[in-house]
C-alpha cells in the first residue's frame, strides 16, 4: 500500500459502452458506486469516485452506422446523454473517463510498449467464434449449444492473424493470488466462478483487430495495421483516467482501488485485468465487487422486448430519492433481483411513507407543539433511554461493517431496525401523556428523539442524499453532509445546541398503489404535463432531478391551450375482449375497437367483472405513449371517474362508432 493511502478510497463503475442510452442497471451500479463514495467521504476519506464511457469497438461502430451519424459525433452525442444523466441522479462522480480522450489512448499505448517489449505479446494466427455483442472470442465449452450464452446468438466465425496477450504466463500467479488474498473478488460466488474458470487451461488473450475489419480503436504502438481489442484498451481507463504512471491521484488511489461490476463482465475484470496489470509491472487492484442483473418482471431488461426502464421516469415518478433507497434496499448485493413497480410502491408506502415518514413527522410535530421548536436538554436519562442510545451505537458499529462489505441491504435493514426502536419508543414513552404532567421527562424523551433522528439522517445520507438534509435542516442543523462526519454521531446530546425546529410537509406522502400502477408512462421516452404536476404535488422531487424540470415547473401554467388539448387523441372504444393478468388485483387486459384493435390495459378489475366489460363504450386516449404493466403493453388509456366509493367508466350517451372523435 501506498505511502498517502490509509485514509483514501478509490471506487470505479465500468465504463459504459456507448451503443445504449442509461437504463436501470447502469443507473444500479453507478448509484452503488455513489453511495460507496458518500459512505467513505462521510468516514473522513479522501475520495476519487471514476466512471465513463467505452466508445471503441465493432459494436459501437454499427450503432452509429444504424443512427446514420458519424462514429465521432455519435460516441459525443451519447457519451454526454450519459455525462449529463448522472448529475441528474445526485451521482457525484470526481472525473468522467472517455476511451476517446487522448490522455487515455496515450495510457494504452504505454502500457502497450511495455507489455510488448516485456515479450508478453506476439504475432499469431487464429480462428474462432466471435460474438460482437460481446467483443470477445468464446471457447466451444462457452457457448450455449453453439450460441453466445450472453445474446443468445450465433458466433461469427474469424479467422486472421493478430496479436496476442501471454496471459497463460499468469495463471498460476493469479489462481496463488486469489487463494491468498481471501476477498479479493467478491462476494464468494464470484471467486468461485473465476476459480473455476481458472481450472482450465487459460489461453493467451487476442488483443488486436485488423484495420481492415476495424478502424474505429486506438492503433497498435508496434503495427500500425492493427487496433486494440477494445477490452485491452477499456479496462486501462481505471489508471489512464489517474493520470498513471506520474501523476499524483494514480499514487494515491491505485493502492486503494475498487471496482464495481455485474456479472456480466466478470471474466475481463477478474481474469484479463489483473494479467494485464502484473504484465505492466502494476499491482492489482484491492477488491472486484460484483452485483447481480436487475431483472424486469422475472425476464431480461432489453430492447426488442421494449422493456428498458430509464433510470429518470424512475426518478421523476417516485422522486429521486425513494428511486436510489429502493434499488440498494430490495437487490442483495451479488444476487440478481426482479424489478416491479409494484415492489418500489410498496417499499415506498412501508418503508419510506410509514415508518421513516411517520418517525420524522410525529417527533418534528411534538417539538414543534410542545417547546415552540426549540429542542430542551435532557435531564437524567432512564434505562428506557439509555437503551436505546445503546442500540444506536450499536447500529452505527454494524451499519459503517456493512458498508465496508458492500451488503447495503443490510446497512439499511440496522438502520430500519433502529427508526422501528425509535417509534416503539415513542409509543411506550407516550410524551403526549408527558406533556400534561412531566415538563422535565418530556424534555429528555424528544431530546432522545431527536438524537436517535439526527444519527439516522446521516447513515441514510450517502443513500438518500437530499432527505437526509431536508431532515438535518428541519432538525436546524443546516446542510450537513460531509460536515457531520460518522465519528461526530457518539456525542449524545449535542442536538440540543442547535434549533428551533421547524414543521414542514411529509417527506414521503403515501402511495396509492392502484392510481400509481396505471398512471404513468413508466418505460416512456416522455415525462407528461401530468407526471410533473403530480410530483410537484408531492413535493418529495424536491429534491430536484434536472433543471429542464425546474423549469417546466416554474411555468406550469394550471391551464391548457386548446393547442395542447387538440394533441390528444380522444375517441370513442368498444370492449371487445376482456381478461384478468395473472398476478395483479387490479389490472384488466382489455381488447378495445377504436377503429382499430387496441390492447389496453386498464386497473379496474376490482370494480368490474370482465364479462360486464364485453361490448360496452368507451372513451379512450389514443395516443399516449405506451406503457408495459405486469408484462402486457398498454397502448391508450380509457377515462373513468372516480370517487371514494369506486370507478365509474365514462360511456357515450348514444351508441357511437367505435373510433368516433371525442371534442
Ligand atoms: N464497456 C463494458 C465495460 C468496460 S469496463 C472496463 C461494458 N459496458 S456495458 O454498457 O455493457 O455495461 C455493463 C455494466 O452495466 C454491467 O456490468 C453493470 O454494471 C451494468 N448493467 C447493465 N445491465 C444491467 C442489469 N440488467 N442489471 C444490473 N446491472 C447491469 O460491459
Amino acid at each position: 500500500m501506498g505511502q498517502n493511502s490509509q485514509d483514501s478510497f478509490y471506487i470505479t463503475t465500468p465504463i459504459y459502452y456507448v451503443n445504449a442510452e442509461p437504463h436501470i442497471g447502469h443507473a444500479y451500479t453507478t448509484i452503488v458506486a455513489d453511495v460507496i463514495a458518500r459512505f467513505y467521504r462521510l468516514s473522513g476519506f479522501e475520495t476519487f469516485f471514476l466512471t465513463g464511457t467505452d466508445e471503441h469497438g465493432n459494436k459501437v461502430v454499427e450503432a452509429a452506422e444504424k443512427s446514420g451519424e458519424t462514429v465521432k459525433a455519435y460516441v459525443d452525442r451519447i457519451s454526454k446523454i450519459f455525462k449529463e444523466t448522472w448529475p441528474k441522479i445526485n451521482i457525484k462522480n470526481d472525473y468522467f473517463v472517455r476511451t476517446t480522450d487522448k490522455n487515455h489512448q496515450d495510457t494504452v499505448s504505454k502500457i502497450l510498449s511495455k507489455v510488448y517489449a516485456k515479450g508478453d505479446i506476439y504475432f499469431s494466427e487464429y480462428e474462432g467464434k466471435y460474438c460482437i455483442g460481446c467483443e470477445r472470442f468464446y471457447t466451444d465449452t462457452e457457448l450455449l449449444q453453439g450460441k453466445c450464452p450472453i445474446h443468445l446468438t450465433e458466433p461469427k466465425v474469424i479467422s486472421e492473424e493478430n496479436y496476442f496477450f501471454r496471459m497463460s504466463n499468469y495463471q498460476e500467479w493469479l489462481i496463488d493470488y486469489i487463494a491468498t488474498h481471501s476477498d479479493f473478488i467478491r462476494p464468494e460466488r464470484y471467486k468461485n466462478e473465476v476459480l473455476a474458470f481458472l481450472k482450465e487451461p487459460l489461453e493467451d488473450l487476442c488483443i488486436s483487430r485488423p484495420k481492415t475489419r476495424l478502424s474505429w480503436g486506438i492503433p497498435l504502438p508496434f503495427d500500425d495495421n492493427y487496433v486494440t481489442y477494445v477490452w485491452f484498451d477499456a479496462l486501462i481507463n481505471y489508471i489512464s483516467a489517474l493520470g498513471y504512471p506520474d501523476g499524483d491521484l494514480f499514487k494515491k488511489f491505485w493502492p486503494v482501488a475498487q471496482h464495481i461490476i455485474a456479472k456480466d463482465i466478470l471474466k475481463p475484470h477478474g481474469i484479463f485485468w489483473p494479467c494485464m496489470l502484473k504484465a505492466a509491472g502494476i499491482e492489482p487492484y484491492q477488491h472486484l465487487n460484483v452485483h447481480g442483473y436487475w431483472n424486469i418482471n422475472m425476464g431480461k431488461m432489453s430492447k426488442s422486448l421494449g422493456n428498458i426502464v430509464k433510470p429518470m421516469d424512475l426518478a421523476y415518478k417516485y422522486g429521486l430519492d425513494a428511486f436510489r433507497y429502493f434499488l440498494l434496499r430490495d437487490m442483495v448485493f451479488g444476487l440478481d433481483s426482479d424489478f416491479t413497480e409494484e415492489s418500489l410502491v410498496k417499499r415506498f408506502n412501508s418503508d419510506l411513507a410509514n415508518d421513516l415518514g411517520n418517525l420524522i413527522s410525529r417527533s418534528m410535530n411534538m417539538v414543534v407543539k410542545y417547546f415552540d421548536g426549540k429542542i430542551q436538554p435532557p435531564s437524567a436519562f432512564k434505562e428506557e433511554d439509555i437503551l436505546l442510545q445503546d442500540a444506536s451505537y450499536k447500529v452505527i458499529e454494524e451499519y459503517t461493517d456493512m458498508m465496508k462489505k458492500f451488503t447495503f441491504h443490510k446497512a439499511l435493514i440496522a438502520v430500519w431496525e433502529l427508526i422501528g426502536k425509535a417509534n416503539k419508543y415513542i409509543d411506550t414513552m407516550k410524551p403526549w401523556v408527558l406533556a400534561t404532567h412531566d415538563q422535565e421527562r418530556l424534555n429528555t424523551v424528544l431530546n432522545t428523539i431527536t438524537e436517535v433522528i439526527k444519527i439516522v439522517s446521516v447513515l441514510l445520507w450517502p443513500f438518500m442524499p437530499h432527505t437526509a438534509e431536508k431532515i438535518q435542516h428541519q432538525l436546524g442543523l443546516g446542510i450537513v453532509g460531509v460536515k457531520l462526519p460518522l465519528t461526530s454521531l457518539k456525542k449524545w446530546g449535542e442536538t440540543q445546541k442547535v434549533g428551533p425546529l421547524s414543521k414542514a410537509p411529509p417527506l414521503f406522502p403515501r402511495l396509492d398503489p392502484d392510481r400509481e400502477l396505471t398512471r404513468t408512462a413508466l418505460y416512456s421516452k416522455k415525462i407528461t404535463e401530468q407526471d410533473l404536476k403530480e410530483s410537484k404535488k408531492n413535493d418529495f422531487l424536491s429534491d430536484r432531478v434536472s433543471p429542464e424540470m425546474e423549469e417546466k415547473m416554474k411555468e406550469e401554467p394550471g391551464l391548457v391551450s386548446l393547442e395542447d388539448f387538440q394533441r390528444l387523441d380522444i375517441r370513442v372504444g368498444t370492449i371487445k375482449e376482456a381478461e384478468t393478468i395473472p398476478g395483479s388485483k387490479k389490472l384488466l387486459k382489455l381488447v378495445v375497437d377504436i377503429g382499430e384493435t387496441r390492447t389496453i390495459v386498464a386497473g379496474m378489475a376490482v370494480y368490474y367483472q370482465t364479462n360486464e366489460l364485453i361490448n360496452k363504450q368507451v372513451i379512450v386516449i389514443a395516443n399516449l405513449v405506451p406503457v408495459t404493466l405486469m408484462g402486457v403493453e398498454s397502448k391508450g388509456m380509457i377515462l373513468a371517474a372516480e370517487d371514494k366509493k369506486g370507478v365509474y367508466l365514462l360511456i357515450p350517451d348514444k351508441e357511437s362508432k367505435p373510433g368516433s372523435k371525442v371534442r
